[in-house]
Order: C-alpha cells, then sequence, then structure tokens
C-alpha cells in the first residue's frame, strides 16, 4: 500500500496532488490546439476544437433531444450542478439535474427524446445504476461520464465519455470531481460545436481548459501551508457553514460534504441567495463561515451577502475564497482570512476554488487524528441502495 501511496502519507493527498495530470488526462485527444482559425476578413473559421469519440457517432440523436437530463449522487452529483450553467447557455436546452435515489423514488416521466446523462467515479453505484436501468426501459438515449472503464455504467449506457483521471482510491472523490466538471464542459462544447453564435465564447473556455492544469498546480503550490493553519484554527468547531451562488454554488455543497464525510464536523453548503430564507438567524460571531466570492455574474450579489453576514458578526471566523487580483476584496484584507486562487473563466473557476476546500478537508481530518481515506461508515463504492 505505501508503494502506491507513494510519498504521500494518504491517499487523498496522493489524488489531490494528481489533479494537474488528471486534468491533463482527461483532456488528452479531446481538447485539440490551434483549432480556429481567422481567415483574411476575419471571420471566424469553424473547425473542431474538441473531440470526444465515445459520444462523436450519436450527435444526431443529441440534435434532435428537447431535453439533457443529469442523474448522480453525492459528489458526483455535484460536478453536474456546477457544469450545469454552461452546459445550458451553449446547447440552449433545458437542462435538470437529478439525485438517482430521488429520481427513482418519484419515477419520474421520461421522454425517447430525452438524453441521460449518468455521471459517476465507480460507475457500480446502485442507485445510479437503477436509474439508468429505468431510463432504458423509457428508451431516453443514456449516456456514461464514468471514471472506472468496464464498470455497469460504462457498459449498460447507449454511448459515453471515460474520465481517465486514473484510480481514486480515497474514500472522498477529489481527482473524479475535478476531471467530471472538465468532461461535462467538453461535451457541452462538442454539442455546440457548429453554432456559429457561440465561438467566440466556446474559444474562450477552450483556451481556459488548456490552461488549467497549471493553475490548478499553481493553487496546490501557494495554497497547501494557508489551508493547513486554517485547519489548525477551526479543528475543534461543532459546525461551519459554506455560502456561495451561480458557478460557486455547487463548490458550497462539495466543499462541505468534503469536511463533513472526513472530519466528521457538521458543515452545511448553502445557495448564497437562500440567506434571509433562514440560514442567517445562525449566524453570530462564533460560527465559522467560508463564503465564495468570485468575479463573474454573481459578484455584486455575493457582496451583498458578505456584507449581511458582516452585519450579524460573522467576520472573526469568515474566509473568504477570492480570486487574485478582485479589488472588490482588497478591504477585507485585515478582517477576514483572505483566500485567493487564480482567476480563469466563469464556468471552470470552481475548478480552482475546490482545491482549497480539499486540502481544508484534509488538513482538518489529520488536525483531528481521524481516518483520512476509510472515514467511518462509508464505502468507496454505494453498490447497494
Ligand atoms: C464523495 O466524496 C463520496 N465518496 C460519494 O459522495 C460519492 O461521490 C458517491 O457515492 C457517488 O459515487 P460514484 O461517483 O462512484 O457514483
Amino acid at each position: 500500500e505505501q508503494i502506491m501511496k507513494g510519498s504521500y502519507p494518504h491517499f487523498m493527498l496522493k489524488e489531490i496532488y494528481e489533479q494537474p495530470e488528471s486534468l491533463l488526462q482527461t483532456m488528452r485527444g479531446r481538447v485539440l490546439i490551434n483549432s480556429q482559425s481567422e481567415n483574411k476578413t476575419n471571420a471566424l473559421q469553424i473547425k473542431s476544437d474538441v473531440h470526444l469519440g465515445g459520444i462523436s457517432q450519436r450527435l444526431s440523436d443529441f440534435k434532435r433531444s428537447s431535453r439533457i437530463i443529469f442523474v448522480a449522487c453525492g459528489t458526483s452529483f455535484h460536478s453536474c450542478i456546477a457544469a450545469r450553467q454552461v452546459m445550458e447557455e451553449l446547447t440552449e436546452l433545458p437542462v435538470t439535474i437529478e439525485l438517482a435515489s430521488d429520481f427513482i423514488d418519484r419515477r419520474t416521466p421520461l421522454f425517447r427524446s430525452d438524453v441521460c446523462v449518468f455521471v459517476s467515479q465507480s460507475g457500480e453505484t446502485a442507485d445510479t445504476l437503477e436509474a439508468l436501468r429505468y431510463a432504458k426501459k423509457c428508451q431516453a438515449l443514456t449516456v456514461g461520464v464514468v471514471n472506472v472503464v468496464g464498470s455497469s455504467i460504462a457498459r449498460i449506457t447507449d454511448c459515453g465519455v471515460h474520465l481517465n483521471a486514473g484510480a481514486e482510491i480515497g474514500v472522498a472523490s477529489t481527482k473524479a470531481y475535478t476531471s467530471q466538471i472538465i468532461t461535462i464542459v467538453i461535451f457541452a462544447l462538442q454539442l455546440s460545436l457548429d453554432s456559429r453564435s457561440k465561438q467566440v465564447r466556446r474559444k474562450e473556455i477552450h483556451d481556459a481548459l488548456l490552461a488549467l492544469p497549471a493553475l490548478v498546480k499553481k493553487t496546490l503550490t501557494d495554497l497547501d501551508e494557508h489551508m493547513k493553519a486554517i485547519a489548525q484554527r477551526l479543528r475543534d468547531n461543532t459546525s461551519i457553514l459554506l455560502f456561495g451562488r451561480g458557478y460557486q454554488y455547487a463548490t458550497c455543497l462539495e466543499g462541505a460534504l468534503k469536511i463533513k464525510e472526513l472530519s466528521y464536523i457538521h458543515t452545511e453548503g448553502i445557495h448564497a441567495g437562500e440567506l434571509k430564507h433562514g440560514p442567517l438567524a445562525l449566524i453570530d460571531e462564533n460560527m465559522p463561515v467560508i463564503l465564495f466570492a468570485s468575479q463573474d455574474a454573481c459578484a455584486n450579489k455575493v457582496q451583498n451577502a458578505l456584507h449581511q453576514l458582516m452585519a450579524r458578526g460573522g467576520i472573526s471566523n469568515m474566509i473568504i475564497i477570492g480570486t487574485e487580483g478582485d479589488s472588490n476584496l482588497e478591504a477585507f484584507r485585515d478582517k477576514a482570512q483572505l483566500v485567493l486562487v487564480p482567476q480563469t473563466v466563469d464556468c471552470l473557476q470552481c475548478v480552482l476554488s475546490i482545491i482549497p476546500m480539499q486540502l481544508l478537508s484534509y488538513h482538518l481530518t489529520v488536525a483531528r487524528g481521524l481516518n483520512v481515506d476509510q472515514p467511518r461508515s462509508l464505502a468507496k463504492s454505494v453498490t447497494v441502495e
């Protein structure tokens, strides 16, 4: 086992640090370089800038579909939330996301024109598998986004994409999450390949994908010690709240799941738009709060949330996960803990902002003397309902 861990004390830390490479592997042969060019009249020539071999044969079926439904559990469910907005934006189709267990409970109506995407690291999760069988019965087009080659979900779906993230052994999912997000983003790029009106936006995302592994590496190097120090401060707390919205809503949910499943500290990820609808009552000077503030379309609304939280005394325990160069955050430098990640395109920012949360959950767990790779009561793959 120690040989497999290499120089790392735990699989989880190894897998966190593998992300620059796992993201590269997810993109290899799929996100193509030098794919667009401009001719003399400055018109954009559309050439393939992405290629997902596993679904390219079914593109005409995707074109006929009227909606896309993502189905998953746990961290995989969060990756769908993270990538939903860009899928909606680029395909202009309604995109819904279903927890596999709830989807089965409701026996939600499905049509032959529906595309159902099943996202799973292991490819063996019982609820996701049952939801897949149901979708097949309804004759929807089924797509797998799976890490483990040859797994049940990979075999049963009509077509799909492997994450190629490499084996993930720690129970807490880390590198699979970031690879899931970028796989769904590439999927959205593939589905909008011939949409002229989307080319400028597509190129922005395409170029940001290529730059992402280096930014993940920088984030890891810059923030590991910082998150370790924050973990020391938070280790004896009984509760932590995470707030964000837009592309960062998924980061709140996923960050909270990482912290609770590993450190056993009660942690909740809450949409910042919900603050006044109840959660604000939880905020006092003792409640640790983590707020995700990115320079995107939600920035002003997040600033409002920040002021509301500060007014309730949350400031002394406030951690802000922001982006480098955001002048709006300078005013908070002395008042809150600022954790800055590099800036990238809005829809990929969540890949960078989850890194400090992965590190925080890891260091909290070590600081509390708990089992990092095998938290109590949990299994890597949930093969029973
Ligand atoms: C997250 O850290 C968990 N291990 C868990 O939520 C996991 O993502 C969930 O059980 C789904 O697993 P899957 O991706 O293998 O389907």
